[in-house]
């Protein structure tokens, strides 16, 4: 049921590839809400994903935009506040990309060529992205920005790779400039830190499927789904979480507090023999 939070509120929303996307859903619950929004992904992924399939139903314009280069940034803000008609009122930055990942190149022999993309596009795209929001006076003060990060920055999760390292750098990124743009105008910045979801990125790690279980049954609630990820964006787009910024904000049922779980230690005793 929709509630219209977010009616008058514009914005760009990053990295919906096909319907599996947070990004994905998280601009279908944005326009059930009332917002108005612009989508946006890499030249390459808009050749080959659906997004034009999600702008006819959310009846938004698709801009091009390679998220590591400052032109392009540039270029959608621009379009954007034309198109939208001002300036704009919340970010999704839903981007992320590994080389290394991609190519199973194992953690301890990586290459930094790949390394440095896998940071650039991951996590110095969201200090791109703020930079030229605040060079173009792109947002309105208390305006919302959201990156989407994983629990890998805090803990070691072996299949996560180079990725833990751009995760780690991003939510800085967000602290550090959340402070900036805080006091300069009321802009706020945080991160969402979500549970395992089966998406084009996700499934690229390896052990994913195994990951995913053992994270369910870790998790009082369960991995959170996609849609409820895209509800908890809504939520910190809106004006009820205004106060809200400079945070990493767990969505993962619970996981991120939790030591080990009756269901885990189950599994392991069945492992053991030892279960009835
Ligand atoms: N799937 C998970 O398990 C999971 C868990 C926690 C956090 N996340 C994060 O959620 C975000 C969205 O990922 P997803 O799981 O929806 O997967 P996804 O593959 O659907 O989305 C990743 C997006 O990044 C875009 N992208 C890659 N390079 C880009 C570039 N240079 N410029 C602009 N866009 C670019 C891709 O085109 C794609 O749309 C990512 O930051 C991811 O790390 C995912």
């Amino acid at each position: 049921m929709a509630h219209k939070m977010l009616e008058g509120k514009k914005g760009i929303i990053f990295g919906a590839l096909d319907e599996r996307s947070i990004a994905w859903q998280t601009a279908q619950k944005v326009v059930e809400e009332g917002g108005q929004i612009v989508l946006t992904n890499a030249p390459i992924a808009l050749r080959m994903g659906k997004i034009n399939e999600l702008a006819k139903e959310c009846n938004a314009e698709v801009i091009p935009a390679d998220a590591t280069s400052t032109d392009d940034l540039e270029n959608l803000l621009n379009k954007s506040m034309e198109i939208l008609g001002g300036k704009l009122d919340f970010v999704l930055h839903s981007i992320g990309m590994s080389p290394n990942v991609r190519k199973t190149i194992p953690y301890t022999d990586t290459n930094y060529d790949n390394f440095m993309k896998t940071l650039d596009i991951s996590a110095l795209s969201l200090h791109k992205l703020l930079q030229s929001c605040m060079k173009l006076d792109a947002l309105n003060e208390w305006g919302s920005v959201v990156a989407l990060t994983y629990i890998a920055a805090q803990r070691t999760f072996p299949g996560y790779n180079d990725m833990a390292e751009a995760k780690a750098l991003m939510e800085s990124i967000a602290r550090s400039f959340g402070y900036h743009y805080g006091f300069a105008k009321k802009v706020r910045v945080n991160t969402i830190s979500q549970s395992p979801t089966v998406t084009t990125a996700g499934s690229g790690v390896s052990g994913f499927d195994a990951f995913f279980d053992y994270a369910d049954k870790m998790s009082p609630l369960g991995n959170a789904p996609s849609e409820d990820c895209a509800k908890y964006c809504v939520a910190m787009f809106s004006d009820y979480t205004r106060m809200v910024t400079m945070q990493n904000l767990f969505h993962d049922g619970g996981f991120s507090s939790t030591g080990v779980s009756q269901p885990i230690v189950e599994k392991m005793e069945l492992a053991a023999g030892k279960g009835s």
